[in-house]
């Protein structure tokens, strides 16, 4: 009895919203036509809802709190039909430890990519092909290594957020050839504070 009182407010409920340009995915993500997003947060989602987002039209997707991790992913935002209007990625709070290097082809307008508290361990240059992207976010991964030429590739980063990352050294290389006007380095245990300060990076 309960059950089917749920359906039919459900079902009405949808009824309505299609009507004021929502559309809700039957395992959680609400697409907002007129605001251009999509949301999918806190949803225990594993793995990026592609085929919902593919023929969408948005500029913002909302991931965060899942349970994605993307090791073995074989998808990739190419089959993304607005591909080149998203300009944000929320991805936080996942369990995202690696990412495969093809994910993020073909999002040309990228500017926002938010993935902290994850499990990054190893920066390399991952986000080498996402050249618009000009805040990266990865506070809370337990970053062990930084790759020296990391971020050289991304000409358009204006601000890097490394917070609470337990790191302990940070390499003057991977400061100097950064491009960003601002690194947030907050709630580390960087020992090698000289290096940090020899650079012209506002911290
Ligand atoms: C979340 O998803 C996993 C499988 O991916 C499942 O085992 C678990 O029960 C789900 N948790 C909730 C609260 O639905
Ligand atoms: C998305 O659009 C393509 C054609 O542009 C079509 O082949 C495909 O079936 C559509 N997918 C969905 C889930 O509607
Ligand atoms: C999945 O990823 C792990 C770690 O990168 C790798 O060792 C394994 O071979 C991969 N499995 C498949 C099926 O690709
Ligand atoms: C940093 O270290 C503290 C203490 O060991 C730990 O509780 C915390 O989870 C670590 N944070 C990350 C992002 O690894
Ligand atoms: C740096 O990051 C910490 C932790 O997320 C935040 O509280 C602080 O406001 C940030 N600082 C700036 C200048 O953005």
């Amino acid at each position: 009895m309960v059950k089917i009182g749920m359906l039919t407010i459900l079902f009405s409920w949808l009824t309505i919203s299609s009507t004021i340009s929502i559309t809700v995915h039957r395992d959680g993500c609400i697409y907002n036509r007129r605001r251009s997003a999509v949301n999918c947060r806190g949803e225990n989602w594993s793995s990026v809802p592609f085929s919902f987002l593919q023929n969408k039209s948005f500029r913002t997707l909302d991931l965060g709190f899942n349970n994605i991790r993307l090791l073995n992913n074989t998808q990739d935002f190419l089959q993304v039909q607005s591909r080149d209007l998203i300009d944000a990625i929320l991805l936080d709070n996942n369990q995202i430890e690696d990412l495969p290097l093809r994910l993020f082809d073909g999002l040309t307008n990228l500017q926002v990519l938010d993935l902290s508290y994850n499990r990054i361990k190893h920066i390399s240059n991952n986000f080498c092909h996402i050249t618009s992207l000009s805040n990266l976010i990865l506070d809370g991964n337990p970053i062990e290594s930084i790759s020296k030429n990391a971020f050289v590739c991304m000409k358009n980063l204006k601000y890097l957020s490394l917070a609470n990352c337990n790191i302990t050294r940070f390499s003057f290389d991977t400061l100097e050839s950064l491009n960003a006007k601002e690194i947030n380095l907050s709630g580390n245990n960087i020992e090698n504070v000289n290096d940090v300060r020899s650079s012209s990076i506002k911290l």
